[in-house]
C-alpha cells in the first residue's frame, strides 16, 4: 500500500480506518515532538537539512530528497507489504500461518521485545544530540541528522505496534519510551551501552558501524517473528538502518584514508608525529574499535539463554536470515560454546542449540563486522603499510556473559588481572586519547570544507556534489 502523506501521521497502514488508534497516536505525536525539541539535536532545528523521506516501502526508489527543517520531518508508520502466504519459519509451530494479532501466551514477551528495541531508538538520538556542533563537514552534519530523524521514525515504528496491538499497557509503554532518557540517573535507558554519551565523531562512526549493526541483527531476528506486523515493521526499518552503517563504514574509512595521507607526507608511522599533524594515528583508531566492538557484543545478551530458547520455540524471535539454516526446528542440535575453564584457559561446552540463539546471532554479527575491517585494511595495504586493524576476541573486555570480568588480552588468552590492568592503555582509549580526539572536534560549516583529521567522502548524497550545501544554516 502506498504511503498516505495527506494525513497528520503519514502511514501505509490505513490508519484513517481506525479512528480510536488514529486519535491515540495523534495524542502521542505532540509528546514526541516535545521530546525531539528537548532531547533531539541541540540547535540546528530551524535550519534546512537535505533529508530523505520514505515515499514507498518497495526496494527501489523508496525515498525522496529535499530540504526539511527537522521538526517538520514527516515521521510516520511504514510497514513492508504483507505476504498473505507467509508461514511461521522456525520453532515448534513451523509451517503454520503467521499471527496477525498477538497470541495471549506471547503477549508480555512480545511487548518486552518491542519496548527494548524501541528504547534504543530515541536513546541514540539523545546520545548524539551535541555532535552537530563539531561536525567535520556539512556533508557529515547532514548524515548525522538523517540518522537521527530515522531513529526517531524507528521509535514511531515500535510505538505504532504498542498502540495498535497492546491496548492500555502498550499506550503506557509508549509514554515511558519518552520518559526514560539516556544517561538519566533516575530513569535511564534500558541497555547500558545506550546510556553513554557519544561526544566525538570517531565514536559516532564506531557507534554507527558497530552498534547500529547490532540493531541490524536484532531487527533481522525480529523480522523472522511469527507476529506478522512486527516482522513487516522490522523489514522496512532494515532498509533505513543500512544507511546508518554506511555512515560508520565510510566514516572510519575516511579517517583511515586521511591518516594514511599524513603518514605518506611525513614518511613516518610515529603516532606522536601523526597527532602533531592533526590526524588520528592507527593505534588510536584500533583502541576505539576495540571499545565499541566489545560494547556492542554485550548487546546480544548471555550465551546460554532459556529466554532465547523459548522465543525460538514459540516462534517469537528467530535467527537472522532463518532461511539460511537447514533445520528450522533446532531440536536435537547442539552448539559448541567456548567458556572459561577452571585452569584459567578455554574449554568447549556443548549446549542445546535453542539455548544458544544469542550466541548464534552474535557469531553472525562478528562475521558481518569483519567485512568493513577487511575493507579498511585494504586501504592500509595499498599504501604499503604493515599495520592491520583487527576485531578483538569476543572474550575480550566483556561485561555480559561467561567472559564478563575475566581478564584476557585482545586475542582472548586468559591473563592475570595485573597484566590486564597494565595493558589497558594499549588496548582501550585512555583519558589522554580521548582528550586528543576531543581536541580535534571543531565544527566545519562551510560547504566543501573538511576537518583535517578526515578525508572527504568519495561522493555526495543522492548524486549531489560533495561540496553541496547539505545543511543551509540560518
Ligand atoms: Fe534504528
Ligand atoms: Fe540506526
Amino acid at each position: 500500500m502506498d504511503i498516505n502523506y495527506s494525513e497528520r501521521i503519514p502511514n501505509n497502514v490505513d490508519l484513517a480506518s481506525d479512528r480510536t488508534l488514529q486519535r491515540a497516536l495523534e495524542h502521542w505525536q505532540p509528546e514526541f515532538l516535545k521530546w525531539w525539541k528537548d532531547l533531539g539535536p541541540s540547535d540546528f532545528q530551524a535550519d534546512d537539512v537535505y533529508l530523505r523521506t520514505a515515499t514507498s516501502v518497495d526496494a527501489k526508489g523508496w525515498a525522496t530528497y529535499g530540504f526539511v527543517r527537522m521538526p517538520e520531518y514527516r515521521w510516520g508508520i511504514f510497514l513492508a507489504d504483507r505476504d498473505p502466504d507467509r508461514r511461521i519459519g522456525f520453532g515448534d509451530h513451523f509451517g503454520k500461518p503467521v499471527w496477525q494479532q498477538v497470541p495471549g501466551e506471547h503477549r508480555s514477551t512480545l511487548r518486552r521485545l518491542i519496548v527494548t528495541q524501541g528504547d534504543t531508538e530515541p536513546a541514540s538520538v539523545e546520545q548524539q544530540r551535541l555532535l552537530g556542533h563539531t561536525a567535520p563537514s556539512v556533508y557529515d552534519l547532514r548524515n548525522l541528522f538523517q540518522v537521527n530523524v530515522e531513529e526517531g521514525r524507528h521509535l514511531w515504528a515500535m510505538v505504532y505496534l504498542l498502540h495498535a496491538y497492546f491496548g492500555r499497557d502498550g499506550r503506557e509503554e509508549a509514554e515511558d519510551l519518552l520518559a526514560r532518557h539516556s544517561g538519566d540517573t533516575n530513569n535511564p535507558r534500558i541497555l547500558t551501552t545506550f546510556n553513554e554519551p557519544i561526544s566525538d565523531w570517531l565514536s559516532f562512526y564506531m557507534f554507527t558501524y558497530f552498534t547500529d549493526r547490532d540493531g541490524k541483527f536484532q531487527l533481522k531476528s525480529l523480522a523472522e517473528s511469527s507476529f506478522d506486523p512486527l516482522s513487516r515493521t522490522c523489514q522496512f526499518m532494515l532498509t533505513e538502518e543500512a544507511h546508518h552503517m554506511f555512515v560508520g563504514d565510510t566514516g572510519i574509512a575516511r579517517v583511515t584514508k586521511r591518516t594514511l595521507e599524513v603518514m605518506k607526507e611525513l614518511r613516518t608511522e610515529d603516532p606522536d608525529a601523526i597527532r602533531l599533524a592533526g590526524a588520528i594515528d592507527l593505534p588510536t583508531l584500533q583502541k576505539y574499535l576495540n571499545f565499541w566492538f566489545t560494547a556492542s557484543l554485550d548487546l546480544f545478551g548471555v550465551e546460554t539463554s532459556s529466554n532465547a530458547a523459548s522465543y525460538f520455540a514459540g516462534g517469537v524471535k528467530g535467527r537472522p536470515d532463518e532461511w539460511k539454516f537447514e533445520d528450522h526446528l533446532a531440536v536435537d542440535q547442539t552448539f559448541t560454546l567456548e567458556t572459561p575453564s577452571e585452569s584459567g584457559g578455554v574449554k568447549a561446552e556443548e549446549i542445546p542449540m535453542r539455548n544458544a540463539m544469542n550466541e548464534v546471532t552474535r557469531t553472525e554479527y562478528v562475521k558481518d563486522c569483519e567485512i568493513g575491517v577487511a575493507r579498511w585494511n585494504r586501504l592500509i595495504q595499498k599504501q604499503g603499510y604493515d599495520f592491520r586493524l583487527t576485531l578483538p576476541s569476543t572474550r575480550f573486555h566483556r561485561k555480559i556473559g561467561v567472559w564478563a570480568g575475566i581478564a584476557t588480552n585482545v586475542e582472548g588468552r586468559v591473563i592475570s588481572r595485573s597484566e590486564c590492568d597494565a595493558k589497558q592503555g594499549e588496548w582501550l582509549p585512555t583519558q589522554s586519547d580521548r582528550a586528543y580526539i576531543a581536541s580535534l572536534m571543531q565544527g566545519v560549516t562551510e560547504p566543501g570544507k573538511i576537518a583535517a583529521w578526515i578525508a572527504p567522502p568519495d561522493r555526495g548524497v543522492n548524486n549531489q556534489p560533495v561540496d553541496y550545501e547539505y545543511v543551509r544554516l540560518h
